[in-house]
């Protein structure tokens, strides 16, 4: 199978970064089947909302650094890791797109994107660093939920392991802002009605404006002229929900959801299968 990516992509793809654990170099992308990966539409919608997303990091990654300013564990880790990380998802991503979909122009739909999101990049963070390490928990739930739905619903075996290597990636970040999570609830003592709101809040975010404006750059990419509203996006939406919501990781994301809300076993036991059942409904 022909391997359409520019040289120049290959070039970022070859630099590394400490610990880096995988590389682009990792992927098989030969072995991509393009008759199964080209089926859906809406496979298309997920994987290049994703790249676009994940590629936009560096954004807003200057706010967090600055909120966590003296804590060198933090910024190290957040500077070192995760941003190289993520912007390692985008350019993955983003090659996956372009072996398959060719005809999608990536850059301009980038350059767009981000002129339209970046005002929203300037988002407010929580009143304390404890409370904004728990909203970064939900942040990591919910991409580790979304590639983990990726992997499992992908007809085309190399999305589904390349969704796999996104989903370590997160859930190991996630692992990390718990473990800072924990470290300032030592010091700040966050009552649980101050930690719920804050998981609230972000997860009222997931879905919101920044899924509209992602999907709506990589709508109008893809027709050219067309108009993209409120319709459409629900059009869209349900289309991506019709093929991969079977897969979706209830139960995964709602424990991953309560951790910080440090429950004793006996309400996490009682708690659990209502979370998930709620869960059911409400996503996707
Ligand atoms: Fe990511
Ligand atoms: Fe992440």
């Amino acid at each position: 199978m022909a391997d359409r990516i520019a040289p120049h992509a290959r070039a970022e793809a070859s630099r590394s970064f400490a610990g880096q654990r995988w590389s682009l170099a990792d992927i098989p992308w030969c072995a991509i089947r393009h008759d199964a990966a080209a089926q859906s539409e809406a496979f298309f919608y997920l994987v290049a909302s994703a790249s676009l997303m994940e590629s936009a990091t560096d954004l807003y990654t200057q706010n967090l650094i600055e909120f966590f300013a003296g804590d060198d564990e933090v910024t190290s880790w957040l500077e070192d890791y995760w941003l190289p990380e993520e912007l390692q998802h985008g350019k993955a991503l983003r090659r996956y797109v372009e072996t398959v979909w060719p005809q999608f122009d990536w850059e301009p739909a980038y350059l767009q994107f981000v002129e339209e999101f970046r005002p929203y990049c300037d988002m407010a963070l929580e009143v304390a660093r404890s409370l904004e390490m728990a909203s970064r928990c939900v942040v990591e739930t919910g991409t580790a939920s979304y590639y983990t739905t990726l992997s499992r619903a992908s007809p085309e075996p190399v999305l589904s392991l390349l969704a796999r290597r996104i989903v370590e990636d997160e859930v190991r970040h996630y692992k990390h802002f718990y473990r800072f999570f924990r470290r300032y609830r030592e010091t700040e003592a966050p009552s649980r009605a101050a930690v719920v709101p804050a998981l609230w809040r972000r997860l009222k975010m997931s879905g919101g404006d920044d899924s509209f404006i992602v999907l709506k750059h990589v709508y109008r990419s893809r027709y050219p002229g067309s108009a993209f509203d409120a319709a459409v996006y629900r059009d869209v939406r349900r289309q991506c929900r019709n093929l991969v919501g079977d897969h979706f990781p209830h139960e995964m994301s709602v424990r991953m959801l309560l951790k910080p809300l440090a429950l004793g076993p006996r309400v996490q036991r009682a708690a659990l299968p209502v979370a998930i059942a709620l869960a059911r409904r409400l996503v996707p």
